[in-house]
């Protein structure tokens, strides 16, 4: 077998292992049950594998969806052993969550119709009876996830600035990234009952994961909102937390685009529009954040009204969504440049998530310094929605010699290149696969 090969076998190996039958857990005893975000990564790679099994995992996750719209960031299989658990989250509290399963409360960013996409483009490759499959599959839940789109862009962005706003550095996906460290130090957790962490158990070193008092933040945040059950004023009046989220919202704008295209190939000019215009004023409103001291685009803390300025990756929001073609060749060249792909001392040319020239980076440190395959394959994705094939193929053909030792973990060390986290996460391996399966 080639390297490739040997590599693409692999990574369907973690997919299998990591098949429980209903959904693909996250990872295989760090996160044993399905996240949202990660159930979108793991559908790009499972409709390589199998059309039918990847229509499957996005149904699962559907059929969490709020009443709201909400899709939430964890659907729970009937495993213990993560915490918080759903006995934490107490969402039964809220009215709009589903019957069944139980779920957690918040939401994560909006990639699922990349996933969608990906579904599409396999179908097209394949049977009669995947095509058929897939194409039924957007048109019946296409008002689904018009729904979702529309809740970010209204009930999380009021004021219609363009930025949708999180309450939880969970909904970011980035957890502890220094995009969050000002807001947070306005969390000041009161008194909470006690609980345990289970993260730790399952990596090398803890200094892998975020801080005890990171923790308290995050699980006093839960309480705040289970307190007000999940009720999305409610939750905007009393929380400790509200941050417009630049890099979330310029997916916003790359996936309405995205499934605006896949309406129109099923005959929804209706929803097609109504997904443009969140694009284009999601567009605008990443490129309006965008500071003319550094031309990186910035988060915004709602409480205090001030921009955020950190080196993170979150900071190349314009990559993602695109825009204005200065702007985009802009930050084009500082991606690649001294501070960020291009720092001397980076093991592969891919984005470190906290800038090694800033004085937040911390090489070992989950959202702080780390490279993650996803981001790297999000922002390789995205230049090829622009025609920049040039900038994907650099992107995995970097991530392609960072994932070749196998481990499919869920970061890597970007000075040293360790393998970091989780291993045999399921996301990382579905996007090796999907790299593997294609030229750019
Ligand atoms: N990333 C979170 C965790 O570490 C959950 O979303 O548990």
């Amino acid at each position: 077998m080639t390297v490739d090969a040997t590599l693409a076998e692999g990574a369907a190996q973690v997919l299998r292992d990591n098949d429980n039958g209903v959904i693909l857990v996250a990872a295989p005893s760090l996160y044993p049950h399905q996240w949202s975000w990660d159930a979108a990564f793991i559908t790009v790679g499972l409709a390589r594998v199998s059309v039918p099994r990847a229509l499957a995992e996005l149904s699962w996750l559907l059929g969490a969806q709020w009443q709201t719209g909400m899709i939430p960031h964890i659907v729970f299989d009937a495993v213990d052993g993560y915490f918080p658990g759903p006995e934490r989250w107490r969402t039964e509290l809220s009215p709009n969550r589903p019957a069944t399963p139980p779920t957690s409360g918040i939401c994560q960013p909006p990639v699922h119709s990349l996933a969608l996409a990906a579904i599409v483009e396999a179908a097209r490759h394949g049977s009669a009876a995947d095509r058929r499959a897939a194409t039924e599959f957007v048109r019946d839940t296409l008002d689904q996830w018009l729904a979702w789109h529309e809740w970010l862009a209204t009930v999380r962005d009021p004021d219609r600035t363009g930025l949708f706003e999180i309450h939880h550095s969970w909904e970011s996906g980035m957890d502890n990234s220094p995009r969050w460290d000002a807001p947070y130090t306005r969390v000041t957790p009161g008194v909470m009952a006690p609980f345990v962490r289970r993260d730790l158990a399952h990596v090398e070193d803890a200094t892998e994961r975020p801080t005890d008092l990171d923790y308290r933040r995050y699980i006093w945040l839960v309480d705040q909102m289970a307190s007000v059950r999940y009720d999305d004023a409610d939750v905007q009046r009393v929380i400790d937390f509200r941050v417009s989220d630049v890099f979330s919202s310029a997916l916003l704008a790359l996936s309405s685009d995205v499934l605006a295209e896949l309406a129109d190939t099923v005959g929804r000019p209706d929803a097609a529009d109504r997904l443009r215009v969140i694009a284009k004023r999601s567009r605008d409103g990443v490129a309006a954040s965008v500071s003319p001291a550094t031309g990186l685009a910035r988060d915004r803390d709602v409480r205090t009204g001030e921009w955020l300025s950190t080196a993170t990756v979150g900071g190349f929001a314009p990559l993602l969504c695109g825009g204005d073609p200065g702007l985009v060749s802009a930050q084009r060249e500082l991606f690649l440049g001294p501070e960020w792909c291009g720092h001397p001392e980076l093991r592969y040319a891919v984005p470190p998530t906290t800038s090694p020239a800033d004085a937040a980076f911390h090489p070992r440190r989950y959202w702080r310094g780390p490279q993650w395959p996803v981001i790297n394959w999000l922002f390789a994705r995205a230049a090829v929605e622009r025609g920049d094939d040039e900038l994907a193929g650099l992107l995995r053909g970097e991530s392609l010699r960072q994932l070749s030792d196998g481990s499919f973990s869920e970061y890597y060390h970007p000075l040293s290149g360790a393998a970091l986290g989780s291993r045999n996460q399921s996301w990382t391996a579905a996007v090796a696969l999907d790299w593997l399966g294609r030229s750019w």
